[in-house]
C-alpha cells in the first residue's frame, strides 16, 4: 500500500475543536474555563503540527451557528479571540507560522477585524505552517458566496471555483478532518475542500487534546487507503484529472 505521506507532501488537516463546554462542566467549572483551556490546546497543536508532517492546519473556532449561544458565552469567546490575536502573533512569527482567518469579519465586535488583518500581515512570511482559523465560518456560506461571484464569469474550472471558496489559489484539499468530543458530524466545516478528506473522530475533549492525540490521528490516517474513486491506493497529487462534461 502506498503511504499517504509518500513524496513528502505536507498534509492539510482540519480540526473541529469540540467539547470545551462539557470538559469544563464535568469538572464543576464554567464553560468559559473550558474555552480558555481550549486555547492552550491550540498552542500545543500549532507547535506539534509541522513536526508531524502538517503544512496547513485549519481550526474551527467559531461557527456562524454559534451566534445562537448565550450572549455572555459569545462575548467570552470573542474576548479570547482578541487575546489570542494580541498575544500570539510574536510566537507565530518566531515559529514561521502564517496565519489567515477564514469566515465573515463584518459581524465581529469592534476592532477584531483590524486585529485579524494586522496578525495576517505580521505573519505573512511564515513558511513552516499555514494556520487557518475559521471564525464566524460556515462552509455552505463560503460555497454560496463563491457561487455568487462565479455567476459573473463566463467559464469556470474546479480550480478557479476552489479559489473563490477558500480565498487562496492552490490551497491543498483537506486530507484529514479530526473532530474531538465524540460527536460524529461535520457541522458545516470545509464541505468543499474536504470532499475526499479522511475522517477521524476521537472521544478526547478538545482541552485535553495534545501532540500524542494528533500523532494518533495521523497514524490512523496513514494506515488508510485513499482511492479517490479508483481501485488502487493513490496520493492526492497523483489523482489523474478526468475530462468533465
Ligand atoms: C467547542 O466546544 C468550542 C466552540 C464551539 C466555540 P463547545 O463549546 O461546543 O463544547 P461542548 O460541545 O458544549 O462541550
Ligand atoms: C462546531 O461545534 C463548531 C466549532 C467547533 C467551532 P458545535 O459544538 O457548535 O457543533 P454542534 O452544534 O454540536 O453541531
Ligand atoms: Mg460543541
Amino acid at each position: 500500500m502506498q503511504s499517504n505521506a509518500s513524496r513528502n507532501e505536507k498534509l492539510h488537516v482540519g480540526i473541529i475543536m469540540d467539547g470545551n463546554g462539557r470538559w469544563a462542566t464535568r469538572r464543576g467549572l464554567s464553560r468559559l474555563r473550558g474555552h480558555e483551556a481550549g486555547v492552550e490546546a491550540i498552542r500545543r497543536v500549532v507547535e506539534a503540527a509541522p513536526k508531524q508532517g502538517i503544512g496547513t492546519l485549519t481550526l474551527y473556532a467559531f461557527s456562524t451557528d454559534n451566534w445562537r449561544r448565550p450572549k455572555a458565552e459569545v462575548a467570552a469567546l470573542m474576548t479570547l479571540l482578541r487575546f489570542y490575536l494580541a498575544n500570539e502573533v510574536q510566537s507565530l512569527v518566531r515559529n514561521g507560522v502564517r496565519l489567515t482567518v477564514i469566515g465573515r469579519r463584518d459581524r465581529l465586535p469592534d476592532g477584531i477585524a483590524n486585529a485579524i488583518t494586522r496578525a495576517e500581515d505580521a505573519t505573512a512570511e511564515g513558511t513552516t505552517l499555514h494556520l487557518r482559523i475559521a471564525v464566524d465560518y460556515s462552509a455552505r456560506d463560503a460555497i454560496l458566496n463563491a457561487a455568487a461571484k462565479a455567476a459573473a464569469l463566463t467559464s469556470l474550472t474546479r480550480e478557479a471555483f476552489s479559489q473563490l471558496v477558500t480565498g487562496e489559489a492552490g490551497l491543498r484539499d483537506v486530507d484529514l478532518i479530526i473532530r474531538t468530543s465524540g460527536e460524529k458530524r461535520l457541522s458545516d466545516f470545509l464541505l468543499w475542500e474536504g470532499a475526499y478528506a479522511e475522517l477521524h473522530f476521537t472521544e478526547r475533549m478538545w482541552p485535553e487534546f495534545d501532540a500524542g492525540d494528533l500523532a494518533a490521528a495521523l497514524a490512523s490516517f496513514h494506515g488508510r487507503e485513499r482511492r479517490f474513486g479508483g481501485l488502487q491506493a493513490i496520493v492526492p497529487e497523483e489523482v489523474p484529472s478526468l475530462s468533465r462534461v
